[in-house]
């Protein structure tokens, strides 16, 4: 069969690790950069897989959704998926601990003076780059300082062809909002900056800008 269509896999949104059967830890992700991408991705011609933490958005049409919870059954999902795609974008804002101990039984508040012990999650994007074939590899560095600097540490460390670097933590852009600034930066040390403008706008530049480096298969 001779595919001309790019498949690109996006993961978005938050992930959640429970440490009772009604109580977790997590992250105020929103998704809404993730959905933002994976919309402007199928509007520039992209076959697209979505995996999702939860979120409280509206699945994009013509996208494939695959809903997680955790951190494993993100990378078990991505996973699965990675061999047959062409770019992967992992949006996420992966929780990067998950408690010790999950309590079968809701605790009750009674027992309240109790501490919580926590392991790290896999770092899903470290762990799916290493297997990079053919794969364009693009990340998100989340930071509140050193936005730069810490971002191209993470495009190094997590082999990464590009990384999009956000600041959360402030009010008006990243985390919840509607409205983003990005600088995304490639391997081999081109910069481009986005915004301040809205998610939608600033994913239809990202996937712009991200087409440029990929010929359609087959061709
Ligand atoms: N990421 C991941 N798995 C994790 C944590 C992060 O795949 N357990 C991915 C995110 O989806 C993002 C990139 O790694 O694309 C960077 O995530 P970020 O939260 O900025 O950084 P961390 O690697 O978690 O490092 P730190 O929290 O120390 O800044």
């Amino acid at each position: 069969m001779n595919r001309t269509q790019i498949r690109c896999l996006i993961s978005a949104g938050t992930t959640r690790e429970y440490f009772d059967p009604v109580r977790f830890v997590s992250n105020p992700s929103s998704g809404k950069m993730g959905y933002a991408l994976a919309k402007a991705a199928v509007e520039i011609g992209w076959k697209v897989d979505l995996v999702s933490g939860p979120v409280t958005l509206p699945e994009p049409d013509h996208t494939i959704v695959y809903p997680v919870v955790t951190g494993d059954e993100m990378l078990q999902c991505i996973s699965e998926r990675f061999p047959y795609c062409d770019i992967l974008i992992m949006a996420a804002a992966v929780c990067d601990f998950r408690p010790k101990v999950f309590q079968e039984q809701k605790v009750k508040k009674q027992s309240a003076s109790w501490t919580l012990e926590f392991e790290p999650v896999v770092d899903i994007l470290k762990t799916i780059s290493a297997r990079k074939t053919h794969q364009i590899v693009v990340g998100f560095a989340a930071e509140t300082e050193n936005v730069l600097e810490y971002a191209r540490c993470k495009l190094i460390e997590k082999n990464l062809d590009w990384i999009a670097a956000n600041t959360v933590g402030f009010a008006g852009t990243g985390f919840e909002s509607d409205h983003n600034s990005i600088t995304l930066i490639s391997r081999t040390g081109e910069q481009f900056s986005f915004g301040p403008d809205s998610k939608t706008r600033i994913a239809t530049d990202i996937i712009r800008r991200l087409a440029t480096q990929l010929n359609p298969p087959g061709q």
